[in-house]
């Protein structure tokens, strides 16, 4: 509900009058650009609240969505100075103006925030935010509503009407950016699930347990965060280290499974579930750590591996550490072969292959953890 009525003929209504045009054309193309665009959905958020806040003049903006499993609105975006703090509050999700613009899908125009009976000043409290005028609109996917975007404190005057109506044709292109985004993340959660179901066949098939390609996650989602890898991205770094030999799923059984050692013909061959594994996992934006490392961890760091003979830097990040983590675990185990060798002379083993199968750096992180990595060892192994 719009409360605020337009008035009429006033110099400043006129000044507003030629702003829509801005707004109702440009901003809402540019979003859908935006959307269009390879960005990641917050980086489309991001931009689009601040493209919103700079045409309709506000100071701050935010978006809250809805937790269905707590019945609240917490926010999920905000801009301004108070936007971390803002990002741990959770408001009732039938309190405040947000929750009223929620529960009846209404757009709310707040003139004075102090005046309105809907207001929940235990947001402004708990993050010394001074609310004076704001407009809610709701979020919706598919005729339900599932959040409300906001803008608060206009830098001159007070929001109108026509900021009202404009920021709900904008909640319109969000909603859009949100519902691409939800359909994108599904179908990319269901591809790396299919992925990583067929790496973990491929180990049975094997005669692994499946517990090796666990562990390998493990490792690199704990030190992924000292190798400047974010937290929006661990889970897909750890999933890509968890098929890095799905190649082999296209390797004969014949030389997969032999018993015994690979003459040069059956090696080549062997060798080809690097790039095997790579072309199975597609190029897509999204795969590219995985790709990096199925393609490229038997590469070494002196330029001695395969199967492009890079060297140094040459190697992707991911693959580097994936090289330590896969020795320091087939080190670590029981093979058919050999019995798992003593921590003292794994060590030893790893640190012989500083520059050269190793980025000696890389090593040094790695062996600085190595008790946290044994221990990770112990918790992902058969009884
Ligand atoms: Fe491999």
């Amino acid at each position: 509900m719009v409360q605020k009525k337009v008035k009429k003929a006033s110099p400043a209504h006129r000044v507003q009058k030629e702003k829509p045009h801005t707004f109702v054309s440009e901003v809402p193309d540019r979003i859908r650009r935006l959307i269009s665009s390879s960005l990641e959905i917050d980086e489309v958020l991001n931009l689009s609240m601040h493209l919103m806040e700079k045409t309709l003049g506000a100071t701050a903006s935010s978006i809250l969505l809805y937790d269905a499993e707590t019945n609240q609105l917490k926010f999920y975006l905000a801009t301004g100075d108070k936007k971390d703090i803002l990002k741990v509050i959770r408001m009732p999700s039938d309190q405040g103006v947000a929750g009223r613009s929620f529960q009846t899908k209404r757009t709310l125009l707040i003139p004075e925030a102090c005046k309105s009976p809907f207001f929940y000043n235990k947001v402004d409290e708990k993050s010394k935010f001074i609310t004076k005028n704001l407009i809610a609109t709701p979020i919706e996917v598919k005729g339900k509503c599932i959040g409300v975007l906001e803008v608060l404190n206009k830098a001159r005057g007070t929001f109108t009407p026509e900021d009202a109506r404009s920021l709900k044709t904008i909640s319109r292109e969000i909603s859009i950016a949100i519902e691409n985004a939800q359909l994108y993340d599904e179908v990319k959660r269901a591809y790396m699930d299919s992925m990583l179901n067929m790496a973990k066949a491929e180990k049975y098939r094997d005669g692994d347990t499946g517990l090796h390609i666990e562990r390998c996650g493990e490792y690199a989602y704990r030190l992924g965060p000292a190798l400047g890898f974010s937290a929006k991205d661990l889970d897909s770094l750890k999933l890509s280290m968890m098929m890095h030999d799905i190649g082999k799923v296209a390797i004969p059984d014949a030389v997969l499974l032999k018993p015994a050692k690979l003459d040069p013909a059956e090696w080549e061959i062997m060798m080809r579930h690097t790039t095997l594994g790579g072309e199975i996992l597609g190029r897509g934006a999204h795969m590219k750590n995985a790709v990096d490392i199925a393609t490229c961890h038997h590469e070494k760091w002196d330029g001695s591996g395969y199967p492009q003979r890079l060297s140094g830097g040459q190697i992707p990040l991911s693959a580097r550490l994936a090289a330590i983590i896969d020795v320091f675990d087939a080190l670590s185990s029981k093979r058919p072969y050999k019995d798992p060798f003593p921590p003292e002379q794994v060590n030893a083993m790893l640190l012989e292959g500083a520059g050269k199968h190793f980025d000696p750096e890389l090593l040094q992180l790695f062996i600085s953890r190595i008790e946290e990595m044994r221990e990770i060892y112990r918790t992902i192994s058969a009884a």
